[in-house]
């Protein structure tokens, strides 16, 4: 009770902040789950290396060694234990290293949180991750008792209430020193507690749900077979829409009854037993069911594996990965939003090239230069046939015949291969008829940007005139975001985001949605990243932060942000495990390498400090505490910084992430030098890729490195999440990195990069107690480094 009403308080004080502004939604997002104890990541370059494992040979199969390797560790007892190889495993061009991902299964059902990931190259395990659950199988038939059944939704809850009320204590305090008796003086809450609130109200009201409806419902009428009730409960707590929520409720069988299921039979084995049901409240498409099991740690500190529907839900702004438990009570155990936000800032706060007038690559908004007409300079390697070209088979739009002559469709308009950009002013989720400008014959698209000061109720007419200028720019952006990181290794096989593959791997039909002035929210931005195959969707908001409204579209930075998270999240436990940066730290890292990526890119030999989305938001230093600086007064991120209060949200962890990150590639440059451009250069008629000054001299058949600290060390974080297992924590991905440098330079930045990681706190000594999933625990800085760097 006492909660709810502080909950209620606080909801209302930060609406009345938001004053005179439109409303600024925020996205309802619910993601939570255990950390599995016993998941290892074994990757210490030079130190302790992995090199242990047999067998040992260079001409053996990768995939061979690996399987060699899996049975080694499963042993010979765990009969019921079996694995697969997933599809989506693959030798990487780039670097010769085979990623090798591995699902577990027991009684052939599949263990959604026991993975693998093996990294191998000429015959030896470079790292691992491994997380497969490794204590005795539970009987099929046997029904958890719902009393000891575990319940990760309420922990979270209960952990965030009791981070709320400290922070309240907090409040309190200064009040009661500041403020004579009785007078009221909260005005403003700080960000940092605004969200925690939002996250209180919007993820936990429904976490008892569960156990009321099953003492409710007779158990006779339970069935595991049927996954409705598991999945209409689930709908209760994702929708953000109290009238749905009130309508399931209120005709709860009924609901029920519409909801059809159907059976997805695969020709082969790979595709997992599948069921789509149709008709689920509050969803955009079928939701995807499977039953599965997953691992869940318990107080006594052992593991209970639980049976549950795994669920994909598509719904207008989330798209969740869901496991409920199949038996009532149907507790969420574990979700994932695939969709990621860009934070809410407080409120003060082939044919001939098309050309483009916009604001080139490299000018991060329109406060760093003016706009100009620039070339559809696709790189021939990452889109081979251009931005504006695809396969009419490949083309979700074409409705007519297709020429039975022609592969290849040219279009007009801003949509290709790579990136499908559109006017949704509507916030809708079609978007294929939606808006585009036409350039028609000419492939110019030069179109007016000047907008003016109005009344509030022209704003957004005026963001409206220049829809033209916007989803070029967006285009642009996304494309040459496509091919720079195709180029450091983003490829088909990585599963990146492509219409057609052009027969180099991987699975196609998921070139990037990006929806520019999206009508669903305002001052925010956000990607969500189903699996290898599917769309990638971006959407673009406008920000109500100044007069005129300032368009989301046009700050780079914010693009590559939302952009990099379908990088991570495909590269991350592999293409087809979209699950592996849900929460925490490794959610949080999600964010980091976004705002790292953007940073980047935006940074010139003359170094600077620089914040994330400061002219979107007419702030400037920006959405985050800091902007990222090598000076600690400005910027006094360290490791331990994560137990502070307020660093419970993903935007807060990764935002320390990409601060460390920064120093790491500052530690590059000063070593390495400064290459004025990210991009390498083209590939010779014959195919070869030539050096020039961007790469250091080839040396035989192995894989090309950048010469310089700033491309070195994008390549060293794209290579380190390529390595680095489902879930890593902040260790894991920083012994990734460390791990890339050793596969591509032979480790001669072992010692740069441990110093560099060390400076705020991620040595040999940091250490932590007590993790939770989202980020709680004690963390302690270490600031040492291996002894042979002293
Ligand atoms: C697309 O453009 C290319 C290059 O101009 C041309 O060769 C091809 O015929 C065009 N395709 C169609 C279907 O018009
Ligand atoms: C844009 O161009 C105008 C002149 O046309 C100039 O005054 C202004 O400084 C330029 N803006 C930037 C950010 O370079
Ligand atoms: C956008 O460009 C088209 C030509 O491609 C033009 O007809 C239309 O008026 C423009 N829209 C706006 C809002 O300027
Ligand atoms: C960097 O600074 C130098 C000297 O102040 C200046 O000449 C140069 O133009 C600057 N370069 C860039 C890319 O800003
Ligand atoms: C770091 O920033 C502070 C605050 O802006 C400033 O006073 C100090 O001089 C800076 N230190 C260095 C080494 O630049
Ligand atoms: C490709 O062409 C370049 C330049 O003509 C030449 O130096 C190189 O040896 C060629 N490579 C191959 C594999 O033929």
């Amino acid at each position: 009770m006492r909660c709810l009403l502080i909950v209620s308080i606080l909801a209302g004080i930060v609406g009345s902040v938001s004053g005179h502004r439109a409303p600024v939604t925020a996205r309802k997002s619910l993601g939570f789950g255990p950390t599995i104890p016993h998941a290892v990541y074994r990757s210490i370059p030079r130190q302790n290396h992995v090199n242990e494992f047999m067998p040992q040979s260079s001409n053996l199969d990768p995939f061979e060694v690996a399987r060699q390797f899996i049975d080694d560790i499963i042993g010979p007892d765990q009969v019921q234990s079996s694995y697969k190889i997933r599809s989506d495993s693959y030798t990487d061009p780039s670097t010769g290293v085979t990623h090798v991902y591995v699902r577990q299964l027991l009684h052939g059902i599949e263990v959604a949180d026991g993975n693998m990931n093996i990294n191998i190259k000429d015959g030896k395990i470079l790292s691992y991750g491994n997380s497969f659950f490794a204590g005795k199988p539970p009987s099929l038939v046997a029904k958890s008792d719902s009393r000891t059944l575990p319940h990760p939704h309420r922990e979270y809850c209960e952990d965030l209430k009791a981070e709320l009320d400290n922070h309240l204590g907090v409040l309190a305090s200064i009040q009661n020193e500041q403020a004579p008796m009785g007078s009221d003086k909260i005005t403003e809450l700080p960000p940092s507690m605004s969200h925690l609130a939002h996250l209180h109200t919007s993820n936990c009201q429904f976490h008892g749900l569960a156990d009321e409806m099953a003492s409710k419902r007779p158990q006779a009428l339970e069935d595991v077979g049927d996954m409705r009730p598991a999945l209409l409960e689930f709908m209760v707590a994702a929708t953000p829409k109290s009238e749905v929520v009130n309508e399931i409720l209120g005709k709860y069988d009924e609901h029920l009854g519409r909801m059809t299921i159907s059976t997805v039979s695969h020709l082969t084995s790979e595709g997992e037993q599948a069921f789509h049901v149709d008709n689920a409240p509050d969803t955009v498409n079928p939701v995807k069911a499977s039953i599965a099991y997953v691992q869940v740690p318990s107080e006594d500190g052992s593991v209970e594996l639980v049976p549950v529907w795994k669920f994909e839900v598509e719904m207008e702004n989330n798209w969740y990965e869901a496991a409920v438990s199949a038996f009532a009570p149907h507790r969420i155990i574990s979700v994932v939003d695939w969709a990621s936000d860009a934070p809410i800032p407080p409120p003060e706060a082939p044919k001939e090239p098309a050309t483009y007038n916009v604001f080139a690559w490299g000018i991060n908004d329109p406060s760093d230069g003016n706009r100009t007409l620039e070339k559809e300079n696709f790189d021939s390697l990452a889109s081979p046939i251009g931005w504006h070209t695809l396969p009419f088979a490949n083309d979700p739009s074409y409705k007519g015949v297709k020429p039975s002559d022609e592969f290849y469709r040219n279009t007009s308009t801003t949509f290709g291969n790579n990136v499908f950009a559109q006017e949704n002013w509507e916030g809708q989720n079609a978007y294929l008829y939606n808006y585009r400008p036409d350039a028609g014959s000419s492939s110019v698209y030069d179109y007016q940007y000047k907008p003016k000061a109005s009344e509030s109720d022209e704003a957004m007419d005026v963001a409206q005139s220049y829809i033209n200028a916007t989803v070029t720019q967006l285009f642009y952006t996304s494309n040459m975001i496509h091919d720079l990181y195709y180029r450091y290794g983003f490829t088909e096989v990585a599963g990146n985001f492509q219409q057609y593959n052009f027969g180099r791997g991987g699975r196609e039909g998921d070139a990037v949605i990006a929806n520019a002035q999206d009508g669903s929210g305002f001052n925010n931005a956000n990607f969500m990243t189903p699996p290898d195959g599917s769309n990638g969707r971006m959407r673009m908001y406008l920000w109500n932060t100044a007069n005129p409204y300032r368009d989301g579209d046009f700050e780079a930075g914010i693009v590559i942000h939302e952009y990099s998270h379908g990088l991570s999240t495909r590269l991350t436990g592999g293409p087809m495990n979209s699950g592996c940066l849900g929460w925490g730290e490794s959610g949080g890292m999600g964010e980091g390498w976004g705002d790292f990526l953007a940073t980047t890119i935006r940074s010139t030999a003359n170094y600077s400090d620089y914040p994330m989305g400061a002219w979107a938001a007419n702030r400037p230093r920006g959405i985050r505490n800091y902007p990222y600086s090598l000076n600690e007064t400005v910027n006094p991120s360290t490791y331990q910084t994560l137990d502070k209060p307020g660093y419970w949200g993903v935007h807060a962890i990764g935002e320390v992430w990409a601060q460390i990150l920064w120093l790491v590639s500052q530690a590059l440059i000063e070593k390495h030098g400064f290459s004025e451009t990210l991009y390498p250069p083209l590939p010779l008629e014959n195919g070869t890729i030539p050096t020039n000054d961007f790469y250091r001299p080839a040396v035989g058949k192995k894989p090309l490195v950048p010469k310089h600290g700033n491309t070195l060390s994008v390549q060293l974080v794209i290579n380190g999440m390529k390595l680095q297992p489902c879930q890593p924590s902040f260790f894991d991905a920083r012994d990734a990195i460390i791990l890339a440098d050793e596969e591509l330079t032979g480790g001669e930045n072992f010692c740069t990069l441990w110093k560099a990681f060390s400076l705020r706190g991620l040595g040999t000594d940091a250490n932590v107690q007590g993790r939770t999933p989202w980020g709680g625990g004690i963390r302690t800085n270490g600031f040492a480094t291996p002894a042979t760097c002293n």
